[in-house]
């Protein structure tokens, strides 16, 4: 049976909503040329309270309509002309790790506008937050943001089933489904190297272009649906096999760094598998610790001079902060 998500409720401001950041598991750049890929959300926060105010800012900056651009991409899109808001957004997400900050702040954002607007149903919260999110980076796919709003595993363009939403892009469009979660503890380590998403996608676009472009495209279409199959049916072995076969692929298409390299290296031996994770080319790597070893690949990340630590799949996507 399909998922029915609940909506957001109508709300008088002030209002306050969170949303979780997320993790790519398989089929990251791929995506965006209409491949599949996994992607589960994460125990890491963003909220956001909106209350009416002087000006419409944010956490104290009356400037930030003009320089924080998904702020301003959200109040353009939902709030528009209405009456000007004092917004306060905080985070536990790593900006520029590749670990969802964007999606989180634009899903919250317009959760809470559209809670005061009369309320939301969820596959209008995800389109909306995929097309300011989009407005904002220029590039991309729905991934992040269906993710961050339905919580969970989310598959893109694959999985079994009945599609939970349909995201719609001016050259494209993308399923969503449900994919359960197996229940394993993951590592992220933030290599410290914050970087460009929408560089890196141009980058990978140009590559794809190339001549064995579609062969490679192919191949990431592979590893992802295999790697939607083995996660779905909990078989660690072949998810973590996938891991390494991903991080090949992203690294032919030049998004990997050598200190990157360096902390898959460093997980190796008490990790299964291991990748980056987002859009590369600094940001995080993804790793599937051996049983019990958890600890001791945290340790060895830090070491290795990365920021680790174990992230557990959040259920609870996008909501409204009640009370
Ligand atoms: O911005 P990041 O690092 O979370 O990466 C997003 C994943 C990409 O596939 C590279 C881009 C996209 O929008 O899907």
């Amino acid at each position: 049976m399909t998922e029915r998500l609940p909506a957001v409720p109508a709300r008088d401001l002030p209002v306050s909503a969170h949303a979780p950041g997320k993790c790519i598991v398989f089929g990251e750049h791929a995506v965006v040329h209409g491949a599949p890929e996994l992607v589960f959300a994460i125990d890491l926060r963003t909220q956001v309270f909106v209350r009416n105010g002087p000006v419409t800012r944010l956490n104290a900056d009356d400037d930030a309509l003009r320089r924080n651009g998904y702020f301003r991409a959200a109040v353009e899109a939902v709030w528009r002309d209405r009456s000007p808001v004092e917004v306060r957004a905080i985070s536990r997400i790593p900006k520029a790790a590749g670990l969802g900050s964007s999606a989180a702040l634009v899903s919250s954002l317009v959760a809470a506008f559209g809670a005061a607007t009369g309320g939301i149903d969820r596959p209008s919260l995800a389109q909306r937050s995929f097309e300011i999110e989009r407005s904002a980076q220029g590039v991309g796919s729905p991934g992040d943001t269906s993710t961050v709003v339905a919580g969970g595993f989310v598959a893109v363009n694959g999985g079994p089933g009945d599609p939970i939403w349909t995201i719609r892009g001016p050259e494209r469009s993308w399923e969503v489904r449900r994919v359960s979660d197996p229940g394993w503890v993951w590592v992220v380590a933030y290599s410290g190297l914050p970087r460009s998403t929408a560089d890196a996608v141009r980058a990978v676009g140009a590559r794809l272009a190339e001549s064995d472009g579609p062969e490679l495209l192919e191949e990431f279409r592979r590893v992802a649906t295999e790697g939607i199959d083995a996660v779905g049916r909990g078989d660690r072995s072949a998810t973590a096999g996938l891991l390494r076969r991903n991080q090949d692929l992203l690294r032919e298409v030049g998004v990997s760094h050598p200190r990157l390299e360096a902390l898959l290296e460093a997980a190796a031996p008490v990790a299964e598998g291991a990748k980056l994770t987002g859009a590369g080319a600094g940001g995080s790597v993804l790793a599937l610790p051996m049983p019990g070893k958890e600890t001791e690949l945290v340790r060895r990340l830090a070491r290795a001079g990365a920021l680790p630590f174990v992230v557990r799949p959040s259920p609870e996507g996008t909501a409204l902060v009640e009370g």
